[in-house]
């Protein structure tokens, strides 16, 4: 069976995810989604979706690729959405993005790992990390036993409530991710290196007098306050007091393009 695993990542967590699936599953080959054609699965039996959960859904790259990717009806499709605990309808929505073209997701998990979202605080004491990622590491394990038979597996979603709220906000946020840039600023660290500019997926940094700017059409996955290595760069006021993260063992080099 040819299967092909699409990655798309802000701070590592979802790559690792990716390939610790890929290992498991013979010969799986693990391709980012970004900048990747619409031929990019070159008719793979089975294709998989690993990528953050942002705002309770399915962040806007994603949707997009998954929306034009060449895909056939018979192809066995599997996804991880990683999260920080609030998966909501994530899975439930990417099952219907693919249901609009005639296509199923067979089987979509949960994966809960410390959370890089920066605006709301750091990613907790080190020990509860740790048990995140070992909880995360066995549960890919399993799923992973059900992809490569090519089972159906579950469809995994929050609590009512989550899927209530969370999804209302996940719509009334969806436009405004590309402006959400405006909030970020850079302090007297910064010594002109460009990893923001060269982590950034979404291409929506320049360097203006060795400064980074925000163009406004930003995927909000928070690689470049994640990723500086100065610490310089900020978003709103909490951040030059909060702890910064990435996957332990996920490097700036294995994110960049
Ligand atoms: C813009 C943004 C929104 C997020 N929204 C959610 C969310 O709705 N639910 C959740 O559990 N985690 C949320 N998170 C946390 C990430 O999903 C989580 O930390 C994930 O593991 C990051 O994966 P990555 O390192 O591959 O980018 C959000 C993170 C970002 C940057």
């Amino acid at each position: 069976m040819k299967t092909v695993v699409f990655h798309y990542s802000g701070t590592g967590n979802s790559l690792w995810s990716a390939r610790v699936l890929a290992a498991k599953l013979d010969g799986a080959a693990l391709r980012p989604l970004k900048g990747a054609d619409v031929l990019a699965a070159g008719g793979a039996d089975a294709v998989g979706f690993v990528f953050p959960v942002h705002m309770w859904g399915v962040p806007g790259p994603v949707k997009e690729f998954v929306e034009r990717l060449a895909l056939r009806p018979e192809t066995y499709i599997f996804a991880l959405a990683v999260n920080a605990g609030q998966v909501a309808r994530t899975l439930i929505q990417l099952g219907e993005i693919l249901a609009q073209r005639g296509l199923t997701l067979a089987a979509g998990y949960d994966i809960v790992l410390p959370s890089n979202y920066i605006p709301w605080g750091g990613p907790g004491p080190l020990e509860k990390r740790q048990a995140r990622i070992e909880a995360a590491r066995a549960k890919i394990a399993a799923a992973a036993e059900v992809i490569a038979a090519g089972e159906r597996g579950p469809v995994e979603a929050g609590p009512w409530w989550q899927r209530l709220v969370f999804t209302a906000l996940y719509r009334l946020s969806y436009n405004q991710v590309p402006r959400m840039d405006k909030d970020f600023w850079c302090d007297e660290r910064c010594d002109s290196c460009g990893v923001c500019a060269r982590v950034c997926p979404a291409a929506n940094i320049e360097l203006k007098k060795g400064r980074p700017e925000w163009r406004h059409h930003c995927e909000q996955c928070l690689a470049c306050i994640q990723w500086c290595p100065r610490e310089a760069i900020q978003f709103g006021k909490k951040t030059p007091a909060t702890e910064r993260y990435h996957h332990p063992e996920i490097t700036l080099n294995d994110m960049l393009p």
